[in-house]
């Protein structure tokens, strides 16, 4: 049986940092208006213009301003309304409540990690936070920038949120203080940084590239992760590239232990606070761009087709602060959602170990 959207199940205490390590605030959303049945389901506007996601190390000063301005408009809703699912912090909470057990579903904790929900939940999630962003700005056509750290160019911390005196809005205190500026990353860090020059790190995240995308996901299953039904527990397997690059990079960014007072990681590297990165946000869209690419890569690379997979919900606000339930089956197509990617090259396809 598909996993249902967790409308009535949110625990206000039940979320967890680590197993024993409650998060010391609710992770729920804001109460429903309506009585939680009458959720209608979410439909496309129509007649609305393409949003092109663009590479974030490729944008103008004016995006950057745009895009500060936005999350500045969002972190304003967080002091005027807390009850208002479009603030930054609420944003911020739908994540953890997704993600650290703050759901029960058919009797155990909700968790869309580790499993072939992974890319459905965070392609919906993305969606409204970006229109909500262009809502704020009056902008209909913004979209998100994509950490297009696939490509050497996108191998760093993207400038734009490195900036605290000019973009504070984009700036997170809370990431590791090492891994800033021009600092190449590695798409496989875990928790250990490797040496070795520019050159060489940007030749092993090819490497690694090519391996996840086409060695280790030459079907659904690997790519995706595992089928996740009410039948079975939460954790039934993550897919390559949840595994790597996208855990690393929560790492890479996230607080080493104890840096700056930060015991789990804050904010990428734990669930419960990643959201609260306006990072986290540009990962997960270059991570969903990996899925657009990966079906472009032929042989058994399609869609998920089961039942199970197709009906399984989500539960989400919309820019307009109106409750809708969404279903996996409507959103495997990310240009019927009205979004697309500026085209850059990717050139790990040629990176065969
Ligand atoms: Cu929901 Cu990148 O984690």
């Amino acid at each position: 049986t598909p996993i249902p959207a967790p409308t009535t199940s949110c625990s206000k205490t039940g979320a967890t940092i680590k197993p024993g390590l409650p998060v010391p605030y609710s992770c729920c959303p804001p109460p429903l208006k309506i009585d939680p049945k009458d959720i209608p389901h979410y439909t496309f506007p129509t007649g609305s213009k393409l949003r092109i996601r663009p590479a974030s190390h490729a944008v103008d000063e004016e995006y950057m301003a745009k895009y500060n301005l936005a999350i500045t408009k969002m972190k304003e809703l967080d002091v005027t309304d807390p009850d208002d699912p479009r603030g930054f912090a609420a944003q911020a909470k739908i994540h953890c409540a997704y993600c650290n057990g703050a759901y029960t579903v058919a009797g155990k904790e909700l968790q869309i990690h580790f499993s072939w929900l992974f890319f459905p939940f965070h392609r919906w999630y993305l969606y409204f936070y970006e229109r909500i962003l262009g809502s704020l700005i009056n902008d209909p056509t913004f979209g998100l920038p994509y950490w297009n750290w696939d490509h050497p160019k996108g191998m760093r911390l993207p400038h734009m949120f490195d900036q605290p005196n000019v973009y504070p809005d984009l700036y997170d205190p809370r990431r590791n203080q090492e891994h800033r500026g021009s600092v190449i990353m590695d798409l496989g860090h875990f928790g250990q940084d490797v040496k070795g020059t520019d050159l060489q790190m940007m030749r092993n995240n090819l490497t690694l590239m090519y391996r996840q995308m086409i060695t280790n996901s030459p079907c659904p299953q690997l790519f995706f992760g595992k089928p996740y039904c009410t039948e079975v527990g939460p954790k039934p397997g993550q897919g390559a590239i949840e595994n790597i690059p996208h855990t690393p990079v929560h790492i890479w960014v996230g607080s080493k232990p104890n840096e700056n007072n930060c015991k789990n990681g804050e904010d990428m590297g734990n669930f419960y606070s990643a959201g609260k990165d306006p990072a986290f946000y540009s990962h997960h869209a270059n991570v969903d761009r990996m899925w657009t690419i990966w079906k472009t890569l032929g042989g058994k690379r399609k869609d998920i087709n089961k039942p199970d997979y197709l009906n399984s919900e989500f539960f989400f606000y919309d820019e307009k602060k109106n409750p809708f339930l969404v279903k996996v089956r409507d959103c495997l197509d990310n240009k019927k959602m009205g979004y697309d990617f500026q085209a850059m090259p990717t050139p790990w396809r040629n990176f065969k170990p």
